[in-house]
């Protein structure tokens, strides 16, 4: 977990590996299966887009998604994934696609 730039909520923030293959996984428990949004809060202070696939459950669902730069390592914004997800507990993973790697995650929200 990183604290070196403000903007968290919580306790910190991940900042992904700078090579591409890097990830975080979350395990996220919904009521009701369907269509759910998958908001990912980030921050990319470069202006270059640090692009991630987005899987669920072991499978891709979302490739390449565009995480452009946000200004500041200091700001940041809601990146949104649209996705089907199992009632109950699900996998969601996010991986750097790219050498610089993600950017850096503050939270997922569903
Ligand atoms: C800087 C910044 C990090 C960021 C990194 C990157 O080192 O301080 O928070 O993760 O750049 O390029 O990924």
């Amino acid at each position: 977990m990183a604290t070196n730039h403000a903007g968290y909520t919580g306790t910190g923030f991940v900042d992904f590996v700078n090579t591409a293959g890097g990830h975080i996984e979350w395990s996220v428990n919904v009521a009701e299966a369907g269509t759910h949004t998958l908001t990912f809060r980030y921050a990319n202070g470069t202006a270059s887009t640090r692009p991630m696939d987005i899987a669920v459950n072991g499978v891709t669902v979302a490739a390449e998604v565009a995480f452009p730069g946000t200004g500041a390592w200091s700001t940041c914004v809601d990146g949104r994934v649209t996705t089907t997800l199992a009632a109950g507990v699900n996998t969601v993973r996010a991986t750097g696609t790219r050498a610089s790697g993600g950017p850096n995650l503050d939270r997922l929200s569903v």
